[in-house]
């Protein structure tokens, strides 16, 4: 060929690759336009649905996309960036959640935005918070609404998405069922159809058909278009709905194996609860991250948001008009909960499933009822517990055990229940007694008991792994039962806490019920106690996952871990690669303070056949059915004091009535004004101990000044005289889920003043509690509510507006208001309640501004079990109207104590009697006129009668 011919072929060749390549360009290239619209309700989407298209321009036409992914993803990146400037600061939803530093590069690679707006802080979780600098564009690809289909129950939705997002495994197919469960509770579910994956078990309500009235409406987009879902309130009274939840253009779902996602806007900044945190009870919105992973971890003092002890994704939130729901989050993993001020929410887990409960309320009592008929409403206590309780770590022996409870006695200051911590043990292995050192502990408990007394002793899950071949009981049956937790090889996991190496029994698996309540009653054949409190049930380990460390698999190392202390999952606990019988410990972690709790209860009432008491440290939601809780290893501190009122006032929210701090404060050394302001206040805590650390000065109130003991002695004793109407609050909550501690908004709804106060709270809807929190205060601005308060003490009206007044608080007691309207059901203190149950019942009525009151008694044995159920309990309601107070027994199924009363008190008599009666006959009565107060010596009336007192 020669070499004209071989040019007019080149020519000819490279001429038909020209054409070929304008026709590929034209064709085959796709021109890739997602057109972004903006919906009527200002969510953002993609015109089309989860199949890309491509503009073929020839004919004008969208086809679909042949694009490679990359391609597409290129340009889509292009695409978001017009979409960065669209966002506002507050609005921006953090797409890079990780501790690790974000970078322009590292952001950009995941799809999002990029924008540099102020200087972070930094928490001691290390991560930072502020506007995130990478936020997620408005249209970042996710998960696409499919095929809606009705089901009995409510309907259900497919989603999916075809392109995978920046964490491995996403779950490219879900299913979203809706559930209307009943008028105020809907449940949405949101899960994996073709895997089943973890999921909590915890026992919440069956239901099989749609609720036929429903007070909210669920809205999800269009088939095709991005998905995004909102729940509205239903109005009764004409008017918008509101919008309690609206995932639209919010943070995309996702839905990974390890990293799962959902982000809403929330109506209101009113936020409370998601616990455990260390925090004022009304969350700030201000870029708040809340991390949870249960943790042996003494609450800090800067970072409220780190994670401590318990896991409640649960939150309570005020709109507008008084108005409150509920949302509940079912789910155990590691998580953390981002707020921002827009205002926003966006949860993050590490696994398990979406299963969203929310609860229509509207009154935030209502919330917590309608919350706890899912998880189980709190348990109900013995009488015994509701008395002072003393403990101490470094009580070395049942001698100095004794000289405490002797001290408490000759200062005539009232206690039911001592304490051992771990002293007692024998090298400190559970279920032993350290006879040669501590002395008679069996001994100790029937002399504590023949002073009607109580006793507690705490018990640590890490059992010490045996070394020498002498039997322990606790370690051979365990191992004999197979019971431990695992590591990821199948070989019982190692774990260190105070007997040395431990292993850890798995509540997870129902052997080990057997295996606790055969530990638990061969101990108390041998120590008669009465409760038991659970410690160190976090998981803690003093190393970090095992003995031999953690195989560091994507258990031990997920690619995303929520702002967790120490940094890793394994910090101060056992692996998550670990195996129990249920799941995995990357799932059930959390459960383990849940878990044991259950089996202690088990334990306690096959043992005792009454009613369990049980102090965890660790919780989960639901755990308040079995038991109670205390914060943990607070500071002897002010602030720290101050603090556990959130804390309290949470936990009821929580479902966990039975709850307390270290009074006077664990770490640190308490000083006597501190211990006495704290003793008042705690004598207001539903569960009221003082308890500090090994080393510390002895904080018992005997042990200082007589003022402070006197101030103690009187705190207690309006404890112990409050009982009866304490028990009832108890009661309530057990049957109907109302909460005993509960802050002033839960009954003043419509006062937004309430909204951010966590100084002060109530015991039921009647009792203010105003304590001192800080150092040298003698005078309080005491907010009261709208309507008629009285002192508790001396009867003094005050009429409450809505606003701050400033009132006396002498060091000498604790300044209490009771709330017109109420009749409070009381009784004649005593050192305990073994003996204040022997002595007369009296009422305290607070009339209202239209001279009436009401209110109610239940009583019962005090410990047996299920009384309620079996109808063995009283229950008397007690009003008051214009001249009179009278009674109606609505139950008397209780009659093995008498149950008589002998005074009454009226607050806010406004008119001298002349004469009362009781029951038709004259009766001695002093009225006191300048604060119009009326008392009236009963002659011993049975209760258990009906009876009425007049006045003329
Ligand atoms: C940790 C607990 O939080 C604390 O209350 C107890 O005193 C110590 N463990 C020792 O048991």
């Amino acid at each position: 060929m020669g070499s004209k011919n071989v040019v007019l072929t080149s020519f000819v060749l490279f001429l038909t690759l020209v054409t070929l390549a304008l026709i590929y360009s034209l064709y085959a290239v796709p021109r890739v336009q997602i057109i972004i619209i903006q919906t009527q309700d200002g969510a953002f989407k993609e015109q089309n649905d989860g199949i890309r298209y491509q503009l073929n321009e020839k004919t004008g036409k969208q086809e679909e996309l042949k694009a490679t992914k990359e391609e597409y993803e290129k340009k889509k990146t292009v695409q978001s960036k017009s979409q960065c400037a669209v966002v506002n600061d507050d609005h921006k939803f953090d797409c890079y959640p990780e501790t690790s530093i974000a970078t322009k590069e590292k952001c950009e690679a995941r799809g999002c935005c990029w924008q540099v707006v102020q200087t972070q802080t930094k928490g001691l979780n290390g991560k930072v918070t502020g506007v995130p600098f990478c936020y997620y564009p408005k249209d970042f690809p996710g998960y696409r609404t499919g095929l809606k289909a009705t089901t009995p129950t409510g309907f259900t939705v497919a989603l999916s998405r075809n392109t995978t997002g920046f964490y491995p495994d996403d779950v490219m197919n879900l299913v979203m069922d809706v559930k209307y469960e009943t008028e105020y509770r809907l449940r949405i579910r949101i899960y994996d159809p073709k895997n089943a994956r973890y999921e909590v078990p915890l026992d919440t309500p069956k239901v099989t058909k749609a609720a036929p009235i429903q007070r909210y409406s669920v809205i999800v987009s269009n088939t095709g278009d991005a998905f995004n879902f909102a729940v509205t309130r239903k109005m009764l009274e004409p008017g918008p709905p509101v919008v309690l939840f609206n995932t639209s253009g919010a943070a995309p779902l996702i839905f990974a194996d390890q990293f799962i996602q959902l982000s809403t806007f929330l109506p209101t900044k009113s936020l409370y609860g998601l616990g455990e945190h260390r925090g004022s009870l009304l969350h700030s919105m201000d870029w708040r991250r809340l991390t949870t992973w249960n943790r042996d971890q003494a609450p800090h003092d800067a970072d409220t948001g780190t994670n401590l002890y318990g896991h409640h994704p649960f939150y309570l939130m005020m709109e507008d008009a008084g108005r409150s729901h509920g949302f509940f989050l079912l789910n155990s993993n590691a998580k953390e909960t981002a707020l921002q001020p827009d205002p926003a929410l966006t949860w993050r887990t590490i696994g398990g499933v979406l299963d969203l409960y929310m609860f229509m309320g509207p009154s935030p009592s209502e919330v917590v009822q309608q919350y706890t008929e899912v998880i189980g409403r709190s348990f109900m206590p013995p009488y015994w517990s509701l008395g002072f309780h003393l403990c101490k770590f470094g009580y070395h022996s049942v001698n100095e055990t004794m000289a405490v409870v002797k001290r408490m006695q000759e200062a005539k200051i009232p206690q039911d229940t001592q304490w051992n911590d771990i002293d007692y043990m024998d090298e400190f292995k559970d279920f032993t007694t350290g006879k040669s050192k501590f002395g008679d502990q069996a001994g100790m408990v029937n002399t504590l008991h023949s002073m009607g007394m109580h006793y507690v002793m705490i018990v640590d899950p890490g059992i010490g792994n045996k070394k020498s071949s002498s039997p322990y009981p606790p370690y051979d049956v365990g191992t004999k039962m197979d019971i431990w937790i695992k590591d990821s090889k199948g070989v019982p996991l190692v774990g260190r806490v105070w007997p040395g190496d431990v292993v850890f029994p798995d509540f997870t698996n129902p052997k080990a019920y057997d295996y606790w309540t055969q530990m638990t009653k061969a101990f108390h054949d041998q120590v008669q106690f009465d409760g038991m409190w659970i410690d160190m049930n976090e998981l803690s380990n003093f190393y970090d996952g095992s003995s031999t460390g953690c195989p560091g698999n994507k258990y031990d190392n997920p690619p995303y871990v929520p702002a967790v202390l120490g940094g890793h999952l394994n910090s101060r606990t056992i692996c998550s690669s670990a195996q129990q019988n249920f799941s995995l410990t990357y799932n059930v972690h959390d459960l383990y303070g849940f878990t044991e709790t259950m089996a202690t209860y088990q334990a306690l009432k096959t043992t005792r056949a009454k009613r369990p008491f049980i102090i965890s440290r660790s919780t989960f939601a639901g755990q308040g059915h079995y038991g109670g809780h205390w914060s943990g290893d607070n500071f002897a501190r002010y602030e720290d004091m101050a603090l556990s009122i959130p804390e309290m006032l949470n936990m009821n929210m929580f479902g966990i009535s039975m709850i307390g701090a270290d009074i006077c404060g664990f770490h640190d050394d308490t000083t006597e004004q501190l211990c006495q302001r704290w003793q008042q206040l705690g004598a207001f805590y539903p569960f009221s101990r003082n308890h500090n650390d090994l080393g510390k000065k002895p904080q018992d109130p005997a042990v200082f000044s007589d003022a402070m003991k006197n101030s103690t002695r009187t705190a207690l004793s309006v404890r112990y005289s409050l009982l009866p109407y304490l028990y009832t609050l108890f009661h309530k909550s057990n049957a109907m889920g109302e909460t005993v501690a509960r802050p002033l908004f839960f009954e003043f709804p419509e006062d937004t003043n309430t909204y951010i106060i966590d100084d002060q709270f109530l015991w039921g809807s009647a009792l203010m509690i105003t304590p001192v929190l800080t150092k040298d205060t003698t005078a309080l601005n005491t907010y009261f509510p709208a309507c008629a308060w009285y002192d508790f003490y001396t009867g003094l009206k005050i009429t409450g507006s809505g606003s701050r007044i400033k009132v006396n608080a002498p060091m000498s007691q604790i300044n209490l208001y009771v709330r017109g309207g109420n009749i409070l059901p009381m009784v004649e203190p005593a050192m305990t309640t073994t003996e204040s149950r022997k002595n007369n019942f009296r009422l305290l009525v607070a009339l209202n501004e239209t001279g009436q009151a009401n209110g109610g008694l239940f009583w019962d044995d005090g410990e047996t079990i299920g009384t309620h159920d079996s109808g063995v309990f009283n229950m008397i309601m007690f009003s008051a109207g214009k001249n009179f107070v009278s009674s109606e027994v609505m139950k008397a199924g209780y009659t093995g104590e008498k149950m008589t009363l002998d005074k009454l008190t009226v607050y806010g008599m406004l008119v001298t009697p002349k004469s009362v009666t009781v029951n038709g006959k004259g009766a001695q009565f002093q009225y006191n006129s300048p604060v119009k107060t009326l008392t009236v010596s009963i002659p011993l009336v049975d209760l258990l009668k009906p009876f009425s007192v007049k006045w003329m």
